[in-house]
């Protein structure tokens, strides 16, 4: 089969370990099924893998990706979870301390076929196409939870999102719209900014600055770039959910900020099943859809990695397969 892989891994040159050639077809063990994918689409995580962060060599080759959706063994339309659990794990499962990522220590998306355990198949809903399909399970996956279950702020509220252009903080901006939140956003770059503001966002500010007011809650994916103003920007006893830390991991806090005001920190990492069948029936229902930013065929993979490193892109970089 066809697939984008990881054959070496490079901290500093990411893209120098990527290939974009043969495998095996996947073997599934038993309770196991195979997915022959229609499109994937790229995360951040790629790039961390392809650098060693996740990903360790004595794995390698590694097909990537964690973001697919096909047509599983028996012809449902079907999207991947890309969590998988330990088999006697109950509960949320991004809570299992055993758990994985696709292309984590199981072959990724990134490819003609994709074996992952049954249960970890959603049927696709028709209203959605398979490129936007194929956007849920991770970026959009992790601000749902992030929004709805971490936050704990209701409609109404004002939330603020860290680096608009970004995968995670694109759907942010479009879920939070769609459930009735006040948006805000920063970015470096006033292209994303207004970009942003097409997309729904209420004001688009540039990184950094001071707000007219303070935010309910912050969605955090940048890092150390942006934490200090993530904490500076929190009304009393207001909340920020992490979940990546592009930007650098090492951040430093104010900790008489976080008591004196009572802030909240929150961790948040993928999401569950059962929050991406919610995802998938919100985008039914409301009609928001992924922000997909460029659409190629996986034969092009390196292109839009290229894309994705570049930090040009807003929104999803999509890779397609022929039915
Ligand atoms: N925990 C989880 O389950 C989970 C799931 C998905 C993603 N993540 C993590 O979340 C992060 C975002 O992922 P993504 O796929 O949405 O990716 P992304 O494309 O990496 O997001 C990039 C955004 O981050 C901002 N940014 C990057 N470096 C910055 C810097 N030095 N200063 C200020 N802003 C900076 C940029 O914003 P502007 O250019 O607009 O300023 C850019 O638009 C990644 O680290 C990823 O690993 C975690």
């Amino acid at each position: 089969m066809l697939a984008a892989y990881a054959d070496k891994l490079d901290a500093d040159d990411p893209l120098a370990g990527l290939v974009v050639g043969e495998r095996p077809d996947p073997q599934p063990p038993q309770g196991w099924t195979t997915v022959r994918l229609r499109a994937s689409a790229l995360n951040h995580h790629d790039l961390w893998s392809l650098r060693g962060v996740g990903l360790t060599a004595d794995k390698l080759p590694m097909v990537l990706g964690c973001d697919g959706a096909g047509v599983d063994e028996e012809g449902n339309e079907v999207v991947v979870h890309a969590v998988v659990s330990t088999d006697d794990h109950r509960g949320d499962e991004t809570l299992d301390p055993g758990r994985s990522l696709l292309s984590e220590r199981y072959d990724g998306t990134l490819a003609d076929l994709v074996a992952v355990p049954r249960r970890n198949l959603v049927l696709k809903p028709a209203e959605l196409s398979w490129e936007e399909a194929a956007c849920l399970p991770t970026a959009w996956l992790t601000a749902y939870r992030m929004l709805f279950t971490q936050s704990g702020v209701q409609p109404g509220s004002t939330v603020l999102v860290q680096g608009a252009g970004g995968g995670v903080a694109t759907a942010l901006v479009a879920l939070g719209r769609a459930a009735g939140y006040r948006v805000w956003v920063t970015s470096r770059d006033e292209a994303k900014r207004a970009r942003a503001l097409e997309l729904g966002a209420d004001a688009a500010f540039e990184s950094g600055v001071r707000l007219p007011e303070r935010v309910d809650a912050v969605m955090e994916t940048v890092g150390a770039a942006t934490w200090e103003h993530s904490l500076r920007s929190l009304r009393q006893g207001g909340t920020v959910v992490v979940s990546g830390a592009t930007g650098g991991a090492q951040a430093v806090s104010d900790l008489r900020r976080v008591f004196f005001l009572q802030l909240r920190v929150v961790g948040s990492t993928m999401g569950t099943r059962d929050e991406l069948e919610r995802l998938m029936r919100m985008c039914v229902q409301t009609g928001v859809r992924p922000v997909v930013d460029t659409t190629l065929p996986l034969e092009e993979a390196r292109t839009g990695f290229e894309r994705l490193s570049g930090g040009e892109a807003f929104g999803k970089v999509v890779l397609t397969r022929p039915a």
